[in-house]
């Protein structure tokens, strides 16, 4: 079981469980998957390579993805035939988003390909999350390959700020391009993630709004999370989000705006002015497990039932020793069905410090 922590469900009564587990959604539509609390399954997050070209130092520190760090062979990635197999069967079990991820997508060479394979699946919004390192010279032929939109991660517009983040030295006005050319396509509204660091970037987080204000884009604030076991952690470096709202409504007065969804991940903002809106996504102060919807799929094939498990289970060995999708069809009803995980709710200092996925690995 893909879990990090032992939790019990809801209904076995651990003491003090009840009050603290996530509520029982709403009865899904019949036919669909739902977990050990009641959640459905409506999203899947693929990553498509564990590369990526930026050392976000709260993502991939150097010190540890260094030259020395051994990255999965090709051989073992899923084949993009194998991927949009996958997909099929997710979809059949009610998936309603596909989400491409890395590391940095635009890495996995041909990536259009895979992109036209999975725009067939009918029913299924697809969309992807990158750096926007090299979107300037993609984004027209991910749009024509079926791509709805795109998602950026850009956590300060000050170049100093930026390159110190990405550690790599990336200028902040080659990922502008790459947003502007995304809009430019069609791919949007164009999304752009901001994870703030309190030691890093709080200091960008105005000049962030005021920049993408009256640009039809949409800003997020990410609050700063203990993914993965490498990127030191500490409580005291989360900008809580509201603490950025009141920070950004001081200046530009906003209004709550209801979801989109149930279950989206971002709570959002819009500016009272009409300049569009804004979203803040608090895994940390507020912990959003109880509608989490997600499942994601590694580059090597293993299904992750939460950003924070440290182990999956392998559909690669299904794919490529002949099953039939109702043999992979039981095996994701049976990981789904059985899963209780709820990391956020559960997170302290000390969990931060247990064995979980690298973030660069499932995508976020
Ligand atoms: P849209 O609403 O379609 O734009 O998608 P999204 O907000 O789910 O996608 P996106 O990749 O932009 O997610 C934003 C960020 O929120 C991720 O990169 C993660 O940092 C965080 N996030 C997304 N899903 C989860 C989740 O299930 N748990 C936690 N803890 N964080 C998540
Ligand atoms: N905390 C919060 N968000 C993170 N991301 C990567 N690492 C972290 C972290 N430790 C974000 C990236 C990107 C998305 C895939 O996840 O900035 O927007
Ligand atoms: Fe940064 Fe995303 Fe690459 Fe991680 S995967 S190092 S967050 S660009
Ligand atoms: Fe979902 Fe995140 Fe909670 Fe895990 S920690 S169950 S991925 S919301």
């Amino acid at each position: 079981m893909n879990r990090v922590i032992p939790i019990m469900p809801a209904a076995g009564g651990a003491p003090g469980a009840a009050a603290a587990s996530p509520a029982r959604a709403p009865v899904p539509p019949s036919g669909a998957l739902t977990d050990a609390f009641g959640r459905t399954l409506r999203d899947l997050r693929i990553s498509v390579t564990d590369h990526c070209n930026f050392r976000c130092t709260y993502c991939m520190p150097k010190e540890v993805f260094g030259k020395d760090y051994v990255f999965l062979p090709h051989g073992q990635l899923l084949s993009f035939e194998e991927i949009a197999r996958l997909a099929s069967v997710f979809a059949a079990h009610g998936v309603r988003k596909f989400r491409l991820t890395g590391g940095e997508p635009l890495l996995r060479r041909n990536i259009e390909r895979l992109i036209e394979m999975l725009a067939r699946i009918p029913g299924v919004e697809l969309t992807l999350t990158t750096n926007g390192s090299a979107l300037a010279g993609h984004a027209r032929a991910l749009k024509m390959a079926g791509l709805r939109r795109v998602t950026v991660s850009l956590d300060s517009l000050d170049d100093e700020t930026f390159r110190a983040m990405n550690d790599v030295d990336f200028p902040v006005a080659r990922v502008l391009e790459g947003i502007e050319a995304a809009a430019d396509a069609g791919l949007s509204p164009v999304k752009i993630n901001m994870v703030v660091k309190r030691s890093l970037n709080r200091a960008s987080i105005l000049p962030m709004a005021r920049r993408f204000h009256g640009t039809g884009h949409i800003l997020r604030y990410i609050e700063f999370m203990d993914v993965g076991q490498t990127n030191g952690w500490r409580m005291d470096e989360v900008v809580p989000s509201r603490e950025v709202v009141r920070l950004v409504d001081a200046q530009m007065p906003l209004e709550p705006v209801d979801a989109n969804y149930p279950g989206e991940v971002a709570e959002r903002w819009r500016y009272r002015d009409g300049g569009g809106e804004i979203g803040v996504i608090s895994s940390v102060t507020q912990a959003f497990c109880r509608s989490c919807t997600r499942a994601r799929i590694s580059p090597e094939g293993k299904l992750y039932t939460c950003l924070f498990a440290n182990h999956g289970t392998d559909f690669r060995a299904l794919l490529r020793s002949g099953s039939s999708d109702e043999e992979i069809s039981a095996l994701l009803r049976q990981v789904w069905s059985a899963r209780d995980d709820r990391y956020s709710e559960l997170r302290t200092q000390a969990t931060a410090n247990l064995p979980k996925v690298e973030m660069s690995f499932i995508g976020g």
